[in-house]
């Protein structure tokens, strides 16, 4: 009995990964690639672009939206990471609330990237795109979170930076 629920846990995990795989047509599957191939991590590109289409054939704002919308969310989840870090700061507190600053000027930039997307203003965005990555650069990360080995926000960093040079490399689509 157990036994057959792993089995079917399994199989439940191959076909969602094959439904994956398939959603895009083969076109866009080849844009996706093409786009991601150009970023520092192939398989994470690819996954948020996967996951967050709805639909099989995107137009290059589809893409454009699902970058910005994406990154709008994770620069807004790192925020609120760092002030819970921020709770029970030590010494690092001065370290944290460089990175808090850095990632304030990070959301408030992709924020307004979104409502330029949703207002058609496309030629705007790439100003905002190297904004958030100068930004970034602000949240200097060789400094040591208590309870954790390697400090998170190196991680959060590298991922805020693919999800913009996404962004980057789509605006360039749209506008050439
Ligand atoms: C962008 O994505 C959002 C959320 O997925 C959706 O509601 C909106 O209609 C999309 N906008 C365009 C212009 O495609």
């Amino acid at each position: 009995m157990k036994m057959n629920r792993i089995l079917w846990t399994f199989l439940a995990v191959i076909v969602a990964f094959s439904v994956a795989e398939a959603f895009l047509d083969r076109k866009a599957q080849q844009l996706v690639n093409g786009i991601c191939k150009k970023t520092t991590d192939t398989k994470y590109c690819s996954e948020v672009l996967v996951k967050n289409l709805v639909t099989p054939t995107p137009s290059n704002k589809d893409l454009m939206n699902v970058t910005l919308r994406e990154a709008e969310r994770f620069s807004a989840n790192a925020n609120f990471f760092i002030g819970t870090l921020l709770r029970n700061a030590g010494d690092e507190r001065p370290d944290l609330q460089m990175c808090a600053a850095a990632y304030t000027i990070v959301n408030i930039a992709l924020r307004n990237a979104v409502s330029y997307f949703d207002e058609a203003s496309y030629s705007k965005i790439p100003k905002l795109e190297d904004k958030v990555a100068k930004a970034v650069g602000i949240c200097k990360t060789d400094f040591n979170v208590p309870g954790y080995k390697i400090n998170p926000m190196i991680e959060r960093n590298r991922v805020m930076l693919i999800l913009t040079n996404m962004a980057k490399i789509v605006s360039h689509m749209i506008s050439s």
